[in-house]
């Protein structure tokens, strides 16, 4: 055992240079030497380091999460609803805990001095990032991993372009058109301005936030047939969400998500679809804000989620097609989830890309990794190899 410690205290004196924040004099004599040499041996360093720190499997993790969701050690006394608040931060700490990681688990709201000392202090291996926004903004969360590559720290999951593209919603619908992938026909009534339906567009339209996410602003009633209930739901969005409104066209069909795992070499999980159980025909069948976070209301609507069944061979080999073709036009890494919508007539729309998705233990991304004989444990280590392997911009000078 020692041997092994003191191995990887030398290994990590040998491999901090320029990862871990004390890179000193010598970057700029490095930008010097050729290129091509400099990232061989930077690779190789690389590879060897994931090979051994996996094969010792203990690594200072630092898990990055919102200040208010810093989770209890176990799940005595909680209700299910307090549960579901800090769910994924507690999985995740507790079983990199269990796979005898040293973890820290940092909240952050609006600080980033304790990004820094925590970097200084802890000097993590790599930053399991959990954070899904800065001060109260989520659109800030690739601001706080810029800061990470910044600091030369390596990091879980989305790279910054990523996060920007993916959560700027008519940003990524225009790019994903641009690669003839199908997302619904929409406009935007940015704040403060008026609603003026748009000719090409048809009724139903559902209304969301341009930017927000957990369905928040999203219910039933998000979907309008009507002028005044369309203009009722994008004042809606814009005073209770304080984002721009986004109007698409709604898409009736099946409800279906598809995990993608890696940063070039991609691995597709098996297609995810939420059931409506007890839903009755008319039904809207949407994941509204109630239909993900009310433990009671998903009762009610008999809402469960599980490999979906019967999606024709051609079918389901294009949706892997264009999830894997959204998740690279995106710039994705790490993981992500793709939300979609099947049509009846079998044409699939991309509803949103979420990378960095709800990692909790029995949520779809785990479950459909689950589905394919990779366990929970097994899903970290994935996820901890390709944030070692993620060739950042710094990495490359
Ligand atoms: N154009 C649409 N047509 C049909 N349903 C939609 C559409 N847009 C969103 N939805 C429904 O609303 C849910 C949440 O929308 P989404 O854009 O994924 O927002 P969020 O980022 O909050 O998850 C989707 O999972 C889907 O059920
Ligand atoms: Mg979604």
């Amino acid at each position: 055992m020692e041997f092994i410690a003191s191995l990887c205290s030398l290994l990590d004196a040998i491999f901090r240079s320029p990862g871990n924040g004390d890179f000193g004099t010598c970057r700029c004599l490095q930008r010097q030497v050729p290129q091509f040499a400099t990232l061989k041996r930077d690779r190789a360093k690389r590879l060897t380091k994931i090979f051994l720190y996996g094969f010792m499997k203990k690594l200072r993790v630092l898990v990055l999460m919102h200040e208010a969701l810093i989770p209890p050690d176990n799940l005595l006394g909680y209700s299910p609803e307090e549960i579901l608040e800090w769910k994924t931060e507690f999985d995740v700490v507790t079983t990199l805990r269990e796979m005898g990681h040293e973890v820290l688990p940092l909240g952050v709201y609006d600080d980033l001095g304790d990004l820094r000392r925590a970097t200084e202090d802890f000097r993590p291996h790599i930053w399991f990032n959990l954070l899904e926004e800065f001060h109260g903004v989520c659109v800030y969360d690739h601001h706080v991993v810029s800061y990470l590559e910044l600091m030369k720290q390596q990091y879980t999951g989305c790279n910054p372009r990523g996060l920007l593209l993916a959560h700027d919603k008519p940003l990524a619908k225009k790019i994903l058109s641009f690669h003839q992938i199908r997302s619904p026909g929409f406009f935007v009534v940015p704040r403060g301005k008026k609603t003026k339906l748009p000719q090409s567009l048809d009724y139903p339209l559902l209304v969301k936030s341009a930017s927000e996410d957990a369905s928040n602003g999203i219910s039933d009633a998000s979907i309008v047939y009507d002028l005044d209930h369309l203009i009722d739901r994008v004042n809606y969005i814009h005073s209770s969400t304080n984002t721009d409104a986004l109007v698409e066209t709604f898409i009736e069909g099946r409800e279906l998500y598809v995990g993608i795992i890696g940063n070039r070499q991609l691995k597709v999980y098996p297609t995810w679809e939420m059931i409506f159980e007890n839903a009755k025909p008319g039904d809207p069948r949407i994941a509204t804000s109630r239909v993900k976070w009310d433990v009671k209301h998903q009762d009610k609507l008999g809402i469960k989620t599980e490999r979906a069944q019967g999606i024709p061979r051609g079918v389901e080999n294009r949706i892997k097609d264009v999830c894997v073709r959204a998740y690279k036009a995106l710039s994705l890494s790490g993981y992500a989830r793709i939300d979609l919508r099947l049509r009846d007539d079998g044409e699939i729309f991309v509803i949103e890309a979420n990378p960095n998705p709800n990692l909790s233990f029995g949520e779809d991304f785990a479950e459909s990794a689950e589905s394919i004989g990779i366990s929970y444990d097994q899903l970290l280590k994935k996820i901890i190899s390709l944030g070692l392997g993620y060739q950042a911009e710094w990495r490359l000078v």
